[in-house]
């Protein structure tokens, strides 16, 4: 079975997933991660995100950029988010994502078009949400506990801002399917978030 898991940044959608993917021993795929390799290698290349070709030419990125730790900075999550706006970047990563999510025995992926560009076929859909308070201060807590000293406050206008430019863009922004769940994390700690999602996913499990 195909699970898809989509929400917007900061949501739990990551967590959410890769608990489901031990859970039900599937395979799983960050697909935030393609797009930030994109937005990394946009800048290695002395490139512009907001540029179509720049940013195409940076979907060749090599497979050993996705293991860079680069790649989990707001810095480049921004990059991501800008690149990802262009059309012939989302058709270039399309094959890899859509052979992942097809391969024999299924898969868990999560992203922002899983359920509607991907897989739309996907026999489980979670969309994932939070309110940006809540998702801003979870954010704050896991750069805190790495040391790292940003106000509150930034982060909750760089939420607004990447929220804004993923469900504005024209191709495949981000929204829930018609057919998916909504689960919304924001009163949920971790592991009720989890267990609702396992539970979720266990109903829509064929028999
Ligand atoms: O989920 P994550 O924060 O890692 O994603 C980084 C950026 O990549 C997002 O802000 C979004 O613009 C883009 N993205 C996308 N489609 C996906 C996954 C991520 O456009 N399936």
């Amino acid at each position: 079975m195909i699970v898809a898991v989509d929400g917007p940044t900061a949501s739990g959608k990551g967590t959410i997933a890769r608990a489901l993917a031990a859970h039900f021993s599937l395979p799983h795929l960050d697909t935030g991660l393609l797009y930030r390799a994109v937005g990394r290698q946009v800048l290695l290349n002395g490139g512009d995100p907001d540029d179509p070709a720049d940013a195409l030419a940076a979907c060749a990125f090599p497979d050993a950029l996705l293991a860079d730790p680069e790649l989990r900075s707001e810095a480049t999550g921004s990059l991501a988010s800008r690149a990802s706006i262009h059309p012939a970047v989302r058709q270039a990563l399309f094959d890899r994502q859509r052979k992942f999510a097809t391969q024999p025995g299924g898969a868990v992926l999560d992203g922002r078009d899983i359920g509607t560009v991907i897989a739309p076929e996907a026999g489980a859909k979670l969309y994932v949400t939070a309110s940006v308070p809540a998702r801003a201060k979870r954010r704050w807590l896991e750069m805190h506990g790495q040391g790292r000293d940003v106000a509150l406050e930034a982060i909750e206008e760089d939420l607004r801002v990447r929220d804004a430019r993923d469900s504005g863009r024209k191709d495949a922004p981000l929204r829930a399917a018609d057919d998916a769940v909504v689960l919304d994390t924001s009163n949920m700690t971790r592991d009720e978030a989890i267990a609702a999602a396992i539970a979720l996913v266990e109903a829509r499990r064929p028999i």
